[in-house]
């Protein structure tokens, strides 16, 4: 039994999505994969996850879940991650099948048998939020939800003020924000502070393996979006932030704030607003936000699970 922190990643990959299993892999016990819509539909987040995992050489159940957002519309993010998710990645089709398409009655059993487990959400907040209406119970049996999402300050990439995966599905954001979990943060305001770039990109071409070759390719295809989309050299890895607050949480600073999203504004839907008010605020803090992060050490554990894994 080693002392690696036992996670569900729930997840739609998606290129950052492929770097957190394999980080995720590496530093984390993985319980299992559950997957959303999100990125890209919910069938390709499944075959993704299912062919990561063969990559990998990993055996953790992958379970299926929502197709759908709560309320909104189905997003895609295919201009970031191309059309199948993995930016065309070449990789052979798992010929298995998911252990279910009911992610959540997964969450909810799988909780309920083992307690303390930590819920690593890097997609739409879709599946959780499920969970926890099936069982609100499900909330205090969890050591975290720990999800990549929103931001501190405003900080938006969707539109000016709403981050993907809540803008995706911000009623399922406000669903866990306002559950009583133990909730933490991983906003933009934190994965804007890990950077990769063409020196990651040939640190994973040098890794001489299936899993090196792979990820440098995800890394190249990611380069065209920010260099064309962002006008940037180098782009956030946003999800493997989260699986890394669990593993190494001695990489980050944190404070308790009162979080809530915004589900109505005609500018601001999907908005995290975070309270930063301090003692001259009226709400109870209700999550743990992430406001910085050692950028040096946190690519470097990146890389190294992915030499690794
Ligand atoms: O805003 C970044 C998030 O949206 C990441 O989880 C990425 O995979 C996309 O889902
Ligand atoms: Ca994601």
């Amino acid at each position: 039994m080693t002392d690696k922190p036992r996670i569900i990643l729930d997840c739609d990959p998606g290129i950052d999505d492929a770097f957190a299993i394999v980080t995720a892999a590496r530093w984390a016990e993985v319980v299992a994969i559950t997957t959303v819509s999100g990125n890209v539909s919910l069938d390709k987040t499944t075959a993704n996850a299912l062919r990561l995992r063969s990559l990998i050489g990993s055996n953790f159940p992958v379970h299926a879940g929502a197709h759908e957002p709560l309320e909104a519309a189905p997003l895609s993010a295919g201009h970031v991650h191309g059309e199948c998710g993995l930016g065309g990645l070449d990789l052979p089709h798992s010929p298995e099948k998911p252990d279910s398409s009911d992610a959540v009655e997964f969450l909810v059993e799988t909780t309920r048998k083992e307690e303390g487990l930590h819920l690593v959400p890097i997609g739409p907040l879709t599946n959780i939020a499920l969970a926890l209406q099936v069982d609100p119970d499900l909330s205090k049996r969890v050591s975290s939800i720990t999800f990549m999402g929103g931001s501190a300050g405003g900080l938006g990439n969707v539109t000016a003020a709403a981050e993907f995966n809540i803008y995706a599905d911000p009623e399922a954001a406000q669903v866990v924000l306002h559950s009583g979990s133990p909730v933490t943060m991983i906003g933009l305001n934190l994965t804007h502070q890990v950077q990769v770039g063409t020196k990651e990109t040939e640190t994973c071409h040098s890794i001489d393996t299936p899993v090196g070759s792979a990820m440098a390719y995800l890394l190249d295809f990611y380069a065209d979006f920010y260099r064309s989309h962002l006008g940037t050299d180098t782009g956030s890895m946003h999800d493997p932030c989260a699986v890394l607050a669990v593993t190494h949480p001695e990489l980050f600073t944190f404070e308790k704030r009162y979080v809530t999203v915004e589900v109505k504004g005609q500018h601001t839907r999907g908005m995290t607003l975070v309270d930063e008010r301090g003692a001259g605020s009226d709400s109870e803090p209700n999550c743990r936000v992430a406001y910085s992060i050692n950028p040096e050490k946190a690519v470097s554990l990146i890389m190294q699970a992915v030499a690794e894994v």
